[in-house]
Formats: structure tokens, sequence, C-alpha cells
């Protein structure tokens, strides 16, 4: 097995660094959350679509940030992810990597960027790399994949796994469904695991899978698993950032914890900015230009 190298030390958070005239001394880098395997120090990891969120996101110490093809559903409306194109991800992984100091910003291939050969593949993940600034990319699928993760790998595009319940598989499965409910499920998804692990991903992660199950692949390979729905025996956790915040529409999966509601906030803001409209008080003296000299004559009534 490939010796772990030393995660670095991590030093304050400054990713405002025009403010603390600081940078920070480290940032998380692909081999520093493979060494995380087996050290206890669990990894966290958010996705993040947009400047602001990104710098909340890197302010609060989480070391692993995933520009999401789940920004389909969360930002764009979709039912699906299949919609989101790759430009969109290039382009939502730009203003994120202008946010972030520490965290690794790690991009999801759309549906249909790895569908098409190795060599599209390629193509498309050197994009999010050389034009979205992405430091790693992440695609769905096991055994079938490994082919194509060991190409990516070889052309030092570091590649995320993701394995269980496969969003971008919706139409050929029928659904999104819960992987890993029998031995023979277990089983498979280990397989799978293991081939992303063989093809050189640096981790992987197990989305919608029981956690005994996840906690069994953890323990039988070599790299960090991410659990979104996975229980708590992963080496990390990850999480959609609108539904941890509350900033979505319906209601959430079952394995979401929501810390805040974001929504009902906007939306009391919003009530409170338009009362204020329609009964004149906003803008307030305070929130307008003085203006000291004379209107012109031709003004007056
Ligand atoms: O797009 C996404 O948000 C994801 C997470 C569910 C891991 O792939």
């Amino acid at each position: 097995m490939e010796k772990p190298i030393e995660p670095k030390p991590y030093g304050p958070i400054t990713s405002a660094p025009e403010l603390s005239g600081l940078r920070a001394p480290s940032k998380v880098t692909v081999p520093g959350i493979r060494a995380r395997k087996g050290t206890g120090q669990k990894v966290l990891a958010l996705t993040a679509y947009d400047y602001p969120t990104a710098r909340l996101v890197d302010e609060a110490g989480f070391d692993l940030l995933l520009v999401g093809d789940s920004m389909a559903n969360v930002v764009l409306g979709h039912a699906t992810t299949l919609k989101i194109s790759l430009e969109q991800i290039i382009s939502a992984t730009r203003s994120v990597k202008r946010a972030v100091d520490r965290p690794l910003v790690v991009s999801d291939m759309p549906f249909g960027s790895y569908h098409t050969g190795v060599r599209d593949t390629l193509e498309n993940a050197v994009r999010l790399v050389r034009e979205g600034g992405a430091q790693a990319v992440k695609l769905e699928g096991g055994r079938s994949r490994a082919d194509l993760v060991a190409e990516l790998t070889r052309a030092d595009v570091p590649v995320m796994g993701h394995i269980g319940l496969l969003p971008q598989s919706y139409n050929s499965s029928g659904g999104y469904k819960i992987q890993g409910k029998t031995a023979d499920s277990a089983r498979r998804l280990l397989d799978d695991a293991r081939a992303l692990e063989d093809a050189g991903a640096f981790a992987v992660v197990l989305e919608g899978v029981p956690g005994p199950v996840a906690a069994g692949i953890t323990a039988r390979i070599s790299i960090p698993t991410i659990g979104i729905g996975a229980g708590t025996g992963c080496d990390g956790q990850i999480l959609v950032f609108h539904d941890v915040v509350g900033y979505t529409t319906g209601p959430a999966p079952k394995f979401v914890r929501r810390y805040a509601d974001v929504a009902d906030v906007i939306r009391k803001a919003l009530k409170e900015l338009a009362s204020d409209i329609r009964g004149g008080t906003f803008p307030g003296p305070d929130e307008s230009y003085e203006f000291s000299g004379e209107l012109p004559e031709e003004w007056s009534v």
C-alpha cells in the first residue's frame, strides 16, 4: 500500500486574506484527504455552487467542497441531475475557486460528460481542471467506471468515486434506490469500492447505503469513504449545503439534519421589505443620498 503522506497541520482559517493580511499556511490537498484514512480525523465535505456560499463553508473549516451536479435540483429547479451541463459546472467551479482558500475543490462530472468514451472523458475532466480550477473530479459508478478512473488518474486528474445510490442512473434504475440492502448487494458494493481503489481513486462517496454496510466497506478499503445517507461509520460526511441550512423548497431526504431555516429567514425579510416599500418607510433618510444644492427652478410646483 502506498505510504500515506502526513496531513499538513491546518492553520487559522484566513479565507479573507485581504482583511487579515495572511494567507492560510496550508491548503487541503488530494494526498492530504487520502492520508486521513485511519487517523480518525473525519473528512468534512459540503456542496457549494457559488462564491458567497463557498466563502462561508471555507470559514467554517470544511475540508472539501464539491461543486455537485445536485446544483441541477437545488439551484436550477430540475427534477433530476441529468440536465446540468459541463459548462454550468465549469462556471460554478470558477465562482467557488475564487472564494476558497483552504478546502479542496472537487467538481462533479455531469451526466453525459463521461459516457461517450475515454477521450471525451479526459477532455471534459481537463476542462473542469483548466477552465474551472477544480483540483479533482467526481464521477458515479463502480466497476463499470474503473477503466475511466484509471485513465483520469494516469492523466493527473485525481478522481473521487461515487457508489451506492446514483442519481445519474435515475432512468436506468427506475428511481432513487438505496443500495446494499442484502448481503449480495453489500458484496457488490465492496467490489465496486475496491475496483475504484485499485483504479487510483483517492476517496469514494457512499450514498444511500445502510450504516453497517458502509462501515464494513470503510474497514475494508484503504481510501477514505465519505458518506451521505450512509451512517456514521464512514471516514467523512458530505451533505448538500441547501439541505443543511434549509434553503430548499420541498422536504429534505431522511438522512439530512437541518441546522437552520434559511428559507424562513429570507421569507420574513422579504415580507418586511415589501411592507416597508408599500408603506413608504423604505428608503429612509439614512438609506438616501443627501442633496445640498438647489433643485432646478422649473421643478418647483
Ligand atoms: O451532487 C452532489 O451533491 C453529490 C453529493 C450527493 C455527493 O454528488
